[in-house]
């Protein structure tokens, strides 16, 4: 595989402060990418800040409600200002609604909510940064995405993700020969809070699978990453 060089490069990981942007936060630091750490509050990326500072990369903390547009406009402002080029987007954050046994009727906050943090706020950071890394001719965007399927139970969050897929695959072929990639990882079904104590893989497992479509040089946007595919990979 025709890897790229990361070292030195600026990421901004949304939702680093656990599960798997933590894991895809200290993956991009151990290539020696410094990291800029999102969560709702920089209390809850302190401890992880400190660790990766001591892997020898710089780290930046911001924090922002996702289901509010303005907390986004506020920390895309900041970031644009902060004379950082942000070179990979890795857009992890996401909520999921509860699960509705009565999935007949569902309620009308768990799709707005759904759709804010999940799809709004995501397409919202992809573009403010898409001109900046065009300009540069280079960059990589990772939209998070999920393999759900058959479960109308929790249909507010599948189609907000359903929704993220159809952003990317419409997006990337106005990408092609910019140096700029955007695809998509589907991490599996692992045990992190949203994921929950049942699921069968460890969070773990995400790596090296989930650097792939950031490592990646062959030019291609649109395509759907699994990271579990890359389990006993070497990359
Ligand atoms: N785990 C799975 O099995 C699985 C399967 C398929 C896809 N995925 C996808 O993988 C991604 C990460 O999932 P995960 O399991 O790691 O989730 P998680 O453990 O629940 O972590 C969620 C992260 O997102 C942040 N976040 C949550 N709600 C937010 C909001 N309203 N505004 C801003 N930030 C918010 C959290 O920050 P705070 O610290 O501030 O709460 C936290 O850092 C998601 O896109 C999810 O859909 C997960």
């Amino acid at each position: 595989m025709n890897t790229a060089n990361i070292n030195g490069k600026w990421a901004l990981v949304t939702g680093a402060s656990r599960g798997i942007g933590r894991q895809v936060s200290l993956a991009l630091a151990d290539r020696g990418c410094n990291v800029i750490l999102h969560s709702r509050d920089s209390s809850h990326t302190e401890a992880l800040a400190k660790e990766i500072t001591d892997k020898g990369v710089e780290v930046m903390q911001v924090s922002a409600e996702l289901a509010k547009p303005e907390a986004v406009e506020a920390m895309v402002q900041t970031l644009l200002v902060s004379g950082r080029s942000i070179d990979i987007v890795y857009n992890n954050a996401a909520i999921m609604t509860p699960y509705r046994s009565e999935w007949t009727v569902v309620p009308g906050d768990d799709l707005r909510l759904s759709f804010e943090v999940n799809v709004t706020a995501l397409m919202r950071i992809c573009h403010a940064f898409l001109p900046g890394m065009i300009e540069r001719g280079w960059g990589r965007i990772i939209n998070v995405t999920s393999g759900i399927a058959d479960q109308p139970e929790l249909i507010a969050y599948a189609v907000s993700k359903a929704a993220v897929d159809k952003f990317v695959m419409d997006t990337a072929p106005k990408l092609a020969g910019t140096g700029v990639m955007m695809n998509l990882l589907d991490p599996g079904w692992l045990r992190t809070d949203l994921g929950g104590p049942n699921a069968p893989g460890a969070v773990e497992s995400v790596i090296p699978g989930a650097l792939v479509p950031c490592l990646l040089d062959d030019g291609t946007s649109g395509k759907l990453y699994r990271a579990q595919d890359y389990v006993d990979s070497v990359i």
